[in-house]
């Protein structure tokens, strides 16, 4: 534990006011030497979850399963007023707990009602609850907050957080960034439910993750109510405030929303109207749609310069191409629904929504996903020597540092991964570990051990010790294709 856990821990003991004595954890306490005394049976969770790139990302200690924002933006003034309720279940006996959250003014915060202490450092907002929680118990922290929320430079030098557009402003938080506008167990490895209001002035629009639950205009200002009910990881939410050409439609029996910057409207009518057919297609090859909800966002964020795979509703900084579109939507199974477990992960979501393209494109009269392949392997596929040399640079499943983790090797060898393992085992098997992967770690997470595990289980008999040890984890460019 880091010593400013510590620190907090004596604190707590000095402010205790009502010591809970139980049998139970007078146990515990003499089993976790150090963090007893005075009657406190807890100790305090933890400021990270230990993410090889991100330690500080996420807390230990408890688990997130719902969360309720209530915001409210004034654009002119830049200025975010917000609630944020967080009901989660305690994973030992609790003194103390961390939330993620950068920048802002936290003004209060009460846990199961009652006003709680807090103090900051850095990313990490501590909470100390009057008593104590104990393990398995289920309590809500409430935090009120506000301020003008923070633009996040990533370690690779992208931007996410919170983004002015031409007309309001856009959140992204890929890998961090949802940190800089709501505070919360910030790691992959949790996610909740969510249920996000946000009020703007009228004539303007929020939209954000899954359904639209209300839209009530009173005295001048609009509140939209969205509803995400299947579990998400808070760096896939998003909320997009501006001017939005609006369409409601169905995709099947899913209610399809989508929210397009006027400027943009004209070049993205015709990819967007075709989502429900990259839908059926998805479902064909990955299995059913996951979440109760579909659509997309097209904005005008100059700074942004990466479309982001945000739940149930794609992001695209401008009108997106189809390949953009497809992969997107390939990522509400790789990524959004089977979550990685870590950051290191990162190509379980990218292989797989480039392989998509691929398979598009195999699927639709263009190369096989073979061809791509050759091509990616040969360089030809790339219009420059630096491009082509670039996706050799690291192994998928080992990016060396933070500012790797959105990297050529990441995409490209990733989607290679696939291929070779579909060498290996043949097109039925394989197309049978796409669906069964998906299934299997459905609104779960997943790490790289898993899938090798999982595919090995699936394809007995067969050799992939080379895929895992040349294509995956091994450096430099492998041999042979
Ligand atoms: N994950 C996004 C996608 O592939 C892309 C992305 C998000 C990105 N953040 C980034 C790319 C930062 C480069 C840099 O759909
Ligand atoms: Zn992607």
């Amino acid at each position: 534990m880091v010593s400013r856990d510590r620190r907090i821990t004596s604190v707590a003991r000095s402010v205790r006011l009502v010591p809970t004595l139980r049998a139970a954890s007078m146990f515990a306490c003499a089993l976790v030497l150090g963090a007893c005394g005075g009657g406190v049976h807890g100790t305090p969770g933890g400021s990270g979850v230990r993410d090889p790139y991100f330690p500080k990302a996420g807390n230990d200690g408890y688990d997130v399963t719902h969360y309720g924002l209530r915001l409210a933006y004034d654009p002119g003034a830049e200025h975010l007023t917000g609630t944020a309720t967080l009901t989660a279940r305690a994973e030992k006996d609790l003194s103390a707990f961390n939330l993620d959250l950068v920048g802002m003014e936290v003004e209060q915060v009460t846990v199961g009602g009652e006003i709680a202490r807090w103090n900051r450092a850095g990313q990490e907002l501590t909470v100390r609850p009057r008593g104590d929680i104990d393990r398995d118990e289920t309590f809500r922290v409430s935090v009120r907050y506000s301020g003008t929320p923070e633009t996040v430079t990533d370690p690779d030098g992208s931007r996410e957080g919170w983004l002015r557009t031409t007309d309001g402003v856009l959140a992204l938080g890929e890998p961090t960034g949802s940190m800089a506008w709501f505070p919360g167990n910030h790691h992959p490895s949790d996610k909740a439910a969510y249920d996000i209001a946000v009020t703007v002035p009228k004539g303007l629009r929020a939209v954000s993750n899954g359904e639209l639950r209300g839209e009530r205009t009173a005295r001048g200002r609009t509140t939209f109510v969205w509803h995400s009910g299947q579990p998400m990881a808070s760096y896939l939410a998003t909320l997009a405030i501006g001017r939005f050409d609006i369409s409601r439609s169905r995709a099947g029996e899913l209610p399809l929303y989508t929210a397009v910057d006027p400027a943009e409207a004209a070049a993205s009518r015709p990819v967007l109207a075709r989502i429900p057919e990259v839908l059926r297609w998805s479902e064909r090859r990955f299995g059913p749609y996951p979440f109760s909800a579909t659509g997309a966002i097209v904005d005008s964020a100059a700074l942004v310069g990466y479309a982001l795979e945000t739940q149930t509703r794609p992001v695209f900084p401008g009108a997106p191409d189809l390949p953009l579109l497809v992969h997107e939507f390939a990522h509400q199974w790789y990524g959004d629904s089977v979550t990685p477990e870590s950051w290191r992960d990162m190509w379980l979501n990218e292989g797989f929504a480039t392989y998509a393209e691929w398979l598009w494109d195999e699927d639709h009269g263009g190369d096989s996903a073979q061809e791509t392949f050759d091509a990616v392997y040969s360089g030809a596929h790339f219009d420059t020597e630096e491009a082509a040399k670039e996706i050799w640079e690291f192994p998928p499943a080992d990016p060396p540092s933070a500012g790797q983790l959105s990297d050529p090797p990441v995409y490209w060898r990733g989607a290679m991964v696939l291929q070779k393992v579909r060498q290996v085992v043949g097109d039925d098997r394989f197309f049978a570990i796409l669906r069964g992967w998906a299934a299997g770690h459905r609104h779960g997470n997943a790490d790289t051990a898993d899938f090798t595990a999982y595919v090995e289980q699936q394809a007995p008999g067969k050799d992939l010790e080379a895929v895992w040890d040349e294509w995956l984890y091994g450096e430099g460019k492998p041999e042979r294709p």
